[in-house]
């Protein structure tokens, strides 16, 4: 079948990527769905397609933190000729609660595979995207100092280069740190996205939102820490939702009520338009106050296309986002 246009999902393997991947997938038969991770070790592509009776869900690899197999992602992508993108979902991300972890291309590594592989992603395939297509970026909560944040250390936005390269003094810092910061760096970009859409490419009609799927107990992100607090992740906190949301914070659900929000965000009509917001499940609302510091926008929109351009010529493509 010949489908109409595409939707790509990082991280659309497990968890929230893989139930946002089923909605979409559901709801659009006619839209070919491509989820993008390292590696398919469930096999998500072909449960989607089981479950559904469809077969319009595939799984392309995909590693975000080297540069060169994002370009070789992007490459392959274009020469395969999918239809227009209607929806880029920037969903995969990783902590490492432990000390500094570097990429082999050299930078920290929860910067790179959240900011930069999807940075250079977008780049890539702009000019693949569909008139009003829309770009939706993982954030989360524990961005914001003044939220409920579950003790998540504040972030401390420098600069983007000082997030790529920590120097001996930001790198003792916290791995959880650089979470919080990775995702204060989510929100930056996604602000000065809007910005350069609306100057640049009004005509386009592409639209940028920058989404908390709120506190998902289960999901792959406690991965890396120690085993207790893995099992109380894992196996106690998803079976007492109802309980945490009234003690801790609404804010909590399950990554399959955090995928039906995000496929709306990514392709519900209602959504139609509106960029430069920041939800938090399904509520608009004001990010924290750091991420709305202009001159921090721009320096990580700055940084990030002088570091992945290749060229005068290609960094001129990634500004005019054509
Ligand atoms: N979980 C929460 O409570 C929570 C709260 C607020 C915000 N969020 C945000 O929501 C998003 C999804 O979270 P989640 O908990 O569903 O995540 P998750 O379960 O840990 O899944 C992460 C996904 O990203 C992929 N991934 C990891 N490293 C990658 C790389 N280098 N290149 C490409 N793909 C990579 C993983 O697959 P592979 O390992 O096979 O590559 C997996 O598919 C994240 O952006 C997270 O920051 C989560």
């Amino acid at each position: 079948m010949p489908y109409e246009r595409t939707v790509i999902i990082t991280g659309g393997t497990v968890n929230l990527g893989y139930y946002t991947a089923l909605e979409i997938a559901k709801t659009h038969p006619e839209y070919l769905v491509i989820i993008s991770s390292r590696s398919d070790k469930e096999n998500a592509a072909e449960a989607i397609n089981k479950a559904l009776g469809q077969t319009n869900t595939i799984f392309i690899p995909l590693d975000l933190s080297s540069v060169q197999k994002v370009r070789a992602y992007a490459e392959d992508y274009i020469a395969k000729k999918y239809p227009p993108i209607q929806a880029l979902v920037q969903n995969a991300a990783l902590q490492f609660p432990g000390s500094l972890v570097k990429t082999a291309d050299g930078i920290e590594a929860t910067f790179a595979i959240s900011h930069i592989g999807h940075a250079l992603l977008f780049h890539l395939l702009c000019p693949y995207l569909a008139p009003k297509a829309r770009v939706v970026v993982l954030s989360s909560g524990t961005h914001d100092p003044d939220q409920i944040t579950g003790g998540m250390p504040k972030p401390n936005y420098i600069s983007a280069e000082d997030l790529a390269h920590p120097t001996p003094a930001s790198a003792k810092n916290p791995g959880r740190q650089r979470y919080t910061e990775s995702k204060l760096a989510n929100i930056l970009w996604t602000y000065a996205l809007d910005k350069r859409l609306k100057q640049r490419v009004p005509d386009r009609g592409i639209t940028v939102t920058a989404y908390d799927p709120g506190l998902m107990p289960g999901s792959g992100l406690a991965r890396e820490a120690g085993w207790f607090p893995r099992f109380l992740w894992i196996h106690i906190m998803p079976r007492i939702i109802p309980l945490l949301k009234i003690v801790i914070s609404p804010n909590i659900r399950t990554p399959n009520q955090a995928g039906v929000i995000l496929a709306r965000l990514a392709i519900g009509q209602d959504m139609e338009g509106v960029s430069g917001r920041y939800y938090e499940g399904p509520k608009e609302i004001k990010s924290s106050k750091d991420s709305y510091d202009e001159a921090k926008q721009d320096d990580l929109w700055n940084w990030t296309v002088n570091y992945l351009a290749k060229g005068d010529e290609e960094k001129e493509r990634f500004e005019q986002l054509k």
